[in-house]
Parts: C-alpha cells; structure tokens; sequence
C-alpha cells in the first residue's frame, strides 16, 4: 500500500505545518485522511465534520491551496506527487488546526437580510409560486447553499475588505428578493446596496468556480446590482 505524505496546519494565528504519513487506499476522501489522521495519529488534531455527504457544510478546508468541501474531495484528484497540504479556510479566524471561527460569515447573512419575511399565517392558503417563473427560477438556482463557506474563502474581495458581505450573504439575499413571498424586499436591497455590499464585487467568479454545489454567487451579485439600480430609479431606495 502507498502512502499519502500530509502537512497539516496546527495551531491558530500562529502555528505551523505538522506532517504525517497516511496509507492510501481506492476512493478515498480528504476528510477519511483528516479522520485517520485525528483517530490513529494524532487525538489532538481539531477538525470539523457532521454529515460525511456534502449536506451539512461543515467540512470545509483548504486543500493543496484551494478551499473545497473535504467529505466529497477525493485524494486522487488533488494530490500532487502524493502529498497534501491542508490548512484552514482562509478569510476567518482560526480556532485551532483545521477549525475556523465562522461567525463573521453567518452574521454578514443576517446583515444582508438573509433570513425570511413573511406575512401569511397557517390560516392562509398556500403560496402558488409557478416552478417556470423567472422568478422561481432565479431563487432555485442560488436556493442549494449549505453555508460551507467555500466561496467566500475563496473571494479576494473578502480578503482586502473585511466588511464585504461576501458571495454567500449575498447569493442568500438574492435568492429572498426574488421569493414573492417574502414581505422585506425593499429593507434587503437598502442592506445590500451599501459599500460593503453587491457593488463591491469585482466579478472576479472565484466564489464561481469553488461552490461545490455549483451555485453561481457572481450570478447573483449582477441580479442584485440589477434590482438595486432599478428601486433607486423608482425612487424606493
Ligand atoms: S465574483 Fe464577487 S463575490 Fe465572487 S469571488 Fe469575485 S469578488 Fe468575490
Ligand atoms: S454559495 Fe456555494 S461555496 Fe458558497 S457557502 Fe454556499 S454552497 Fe458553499
Ligand atoms: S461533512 Fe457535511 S458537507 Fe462535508
């Protein structure tokens, strides 16, 4: 059997790169390696992990430079040479090792209004949203996040503006504005219209290109560009 040579980040702020030597085997995931590592290595090794299938977000890291979703990251496809690096997702803080501290992410989605408005109550009937309106479609294609912060790891925009709401918040946003349900459309975009909002997007599609769950944030951001312009031109701005 090879073996995998892995350098893995320990510590906070500071800290350093630890190796370790890993046996390989067929169809093996990032996190399988993290697993063996923390189970058979190294007990002290602090890492994050829930749903093992790219349901629960929580599994997220930077792997040989790049974020992704470890549990459905296989070793063959990033592996160079046979060695991994593995280090935390970059733009938060680190709590230890492999953990990161992801309150800053999940308050920029509440700062962008990401939670839902509604005004029917269980009396009411229920919502006809047609599945071929452009506006059900719009919330479709953002509405599969599961909050791994990949994108926003991945955002340089992020990393130079530390209030920049980031691609999640804002893929979130989007994907409210266009629910017809939803009763806070117009206090959303006042949120997101800011400079730490959808205008500072350089469009670089970073977040684009990562989401593991194919979701376009860069998409979204245009929309909400779109929709911004357009209440500032009707005057609800
Ligand atoms: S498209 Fe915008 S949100 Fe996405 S990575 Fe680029 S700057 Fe960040
Ligand atoms: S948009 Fe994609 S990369 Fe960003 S948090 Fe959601 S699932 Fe993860
Ligand atoms: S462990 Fe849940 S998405 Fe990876």
């Amino acid at each position: 059997m090879t073996a995998l040579q892995v350098e893995v980040w320990r510590g906070a702020a500071e800290g350093r790169l630890q190796r370790y030597e890993v046996p390989r085997y067929p169809s093996q995931t990032v996190l399988d390696v993290v697993t063996h590592i923390q189970r058979k290595l190294d007990p002290t090794l602090a890492y994050r992990y829930a749903c093992r299938v790219g349901m629960c977000g929580s599994c997220a890291m930077t792997v040989n430079g790049a974020p992704r979703w470890t549990c459905r990251t296989h070793v063959d496809k990033v592996a160079r040479h046979g060695r991994l690096e593995l280090r935390p997702l970059r733009n938060l803080p680190v709590i230890r090792d492999l953990v990161t501290d992801m309150r800053s992410f999940f308050d920029k989605w509440e700062r962008a209004g990401g939670r839902f408005e509604g005004a029917s109550t269980k009396s009411d009937d229920f919502a006809r949203v047609r599945p071929d309106s452009a506006a059900r479609q719009a919330a479709d294609a953002g509405i599969e996040c599961i909050g791994c912060g990949v994108c926003y790891a991945a955002c340089d925009v992020v990393n130079w503006n530390r209030d920049y709401l980031g691609p999640a918040a804002l893929n979130r946003a989007w994907t409210l504005v266009n629910d017809p349900r939803d009763t806070a459309r117009v206090a959303r975009l006042r949120a997101i219209a800011g400079d730490a909002g959808c205008h500072a997007c350089h469009t670089h599609m970073s977040c684009t290109e990562r989401c593991p769950t194919h979701i376009s944030p860069t998409a979204s951001i245009a929309g909400l560009k779109r929709a911004v312009a357009k209440a500032a031109l009707e005057g609800k701005l």
